[in-house]
């Protein structure tokens, strides 16, 4: 039997239909790596706001952008989608993909989850940086919590043609043009969204540049709800094309619902975790959350610029364990509930999951999932038989609380 209420940060809110929380997600809330001395990500958090500060800085010399870092990461529905007019249908909002506290509140799924309520603060410029929350697969590269910085930038038409009063940046346009509507917002003049678009891309190639030194980069477009046009920024670095960050310029009625008549917007979200794992060579982020000293001491440097790359403590061996099972007849099931499972039973002795065979009996009609759950300590060797035990009570757990059969 659960308890009435949910507990985050010495706070208790009431549980619903909604509330797919588990206790072990919300013990990452406060840990707040980003703020952490000499943590690694921390060191990316400081590189990429100092690029803003030095590239954006007002007649008297002062950067204009301001630093938000300590926003609280329970967000509203409100926040995290209706205020980005991300539809009441999207895929975004299933229980499946967020952690839900209750139906009124969740940890946010994104930092976008703050940009309605800094706009109606009346900023124009700002950085956002914080923990966020997913539900997903697990591997090397996936955990339920990793941190991302989010900016805005409006201007407005003064700033953006202050030699030519006879351009605009708002018309009545239709937004139907040769590339079927998706060039620019019907509300945004061309020469506006060109030069926006201009200043966006130019300044996210200089990130770039900035962080990884001389890169090659390619431009994707892709669809956020909340931007349009819409972008992706890849870098090929370590031999391979990695997804930088989102971007695009802001949908007008989020300005407008903001109370802001007067202003066109870019805005961006890039991933810390990410950018730490490249340019160190961390293998594994699961690391970010480490205590030991072996991870931490390599990342303290006072020049946020050093080149350093980390050095594994050692690869201790791994451990792999098959579990299947046949999935319930009466109830729902979703991997990404088998993967919260394996979390709260198995932490961070869990390196990977993955779903090897997935097949429907041809008389029965049963459906049966095959998991290769892989064990590994970080700073020492796992025996087979400690890793047995966390693997027998993931097995008893999901019999109990999905509900599903075991193939034994
Ligand atoms: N919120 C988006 C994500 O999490 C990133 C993004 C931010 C895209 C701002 C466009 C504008 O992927």
């Amino acid at each position: 039997p659960l308890p009435a209420d949910v507990k985050v940060l010495d706070h208790s809110y009431s549980r619903d239909e909604f509330t797919n929380i588990t206790s072990r997600i919300a013990s990452h809330v406060g840990r707040n790596l980003h703020l952490q001395k000499f943590h690694p990500l921390n060191i990316v958090q400081q590189r990429i706001t100092n690029y803003f500060y030095q590239n954006f800085v007002s007649a008297g010399r002062s950067p204009i952008f301001s630093l938000y870092n300590n926003l609280s990461p329970i967000v509203s529905v409100n926040q995290n989608f209706d205020s980005l007019l991300i539809p009441k249908d999207h895929v975004s909002r299933c229980k499946s993909d967020c952690y839900y506290i209750n139906s009124e509140l969740l940890l946010r799924a994104h930092m976008t989850a703050h940009q309605s309520e800094l706009l109606l603060a009346g900023l124009n410029n700002f950085l956002m940086v914080g923990d966020v929350y997913r539900r997903d697969e697990i591997d090397r590269s996936h955990y339920p919590v990793f941190h991302q910085l989010d900016a805005v930038r409006l201007r407005t038409r003064d700033e953006l043609f202050p030699s030519d009063s006879s351009l605009q940046i708002f018309e009545q346009g239709n937004n139907t043009d040769s590339f079927g509507g998706q060039e620019k917002q019907a509300c945004h003049t061309l020469e506006a969204a060109k030069l926006m678009e201009h200043e966006l891309k130019s300044t996210l190639e200089g990130l770039a540049t900035h962080l990884f030194g001389d890169v090659e980069y390619r431009w994707v477009d892709t669809q956020f709800p909340f931007t349009q046009p819409s972008w992706e920024l890849e870098v090929f670095y370590n031999n391979d094309w990695l997804e930088l960050l989102g971007c695009g310029i802001m949908r007008q009625p989020i300005l407008t619902n903001s109370g802001i008549s007067d202003r066109i917007g870019w805005a961006f979200g890039i991933g810390l975790e990410r950018v730490a794992m490249c340019l160190y060579k961390i293998p594994d982020i699961r690391l970010f959350w480490s205590k030991d000293s072996g991870f931490l001491c390599q990342f303290k440097t006072h020049n946020i610029n050093e080149a350093i790359t980390y050095k594994e403590i050692s690869q201790f061996p791994q451990c792999t364990n098959d579990l299947s099972f046949w999935l319930p007849e009466n109830a729902e099931f979703s991997s990404n509930d088998f993967y919260d499972l394996v979390r709260s039973e198995g932490g961070d002795l869990v390196e990977q999951v993955q779903l090897i065979d997935n097949f429907v009996h041809p008389k029965n009609n049963k459906t049966s999932h095959c998991y290769r759950i892989t064990y590994r300590h970080m700073q020492r060797t796992l025996t087979q038989r400690e890793a047995g035990i966390i693997h027998n009570k993931i097995a008893q757990a999901a019999e109990s609380r999905l509900f599903v059969t075991l193939r034994l």
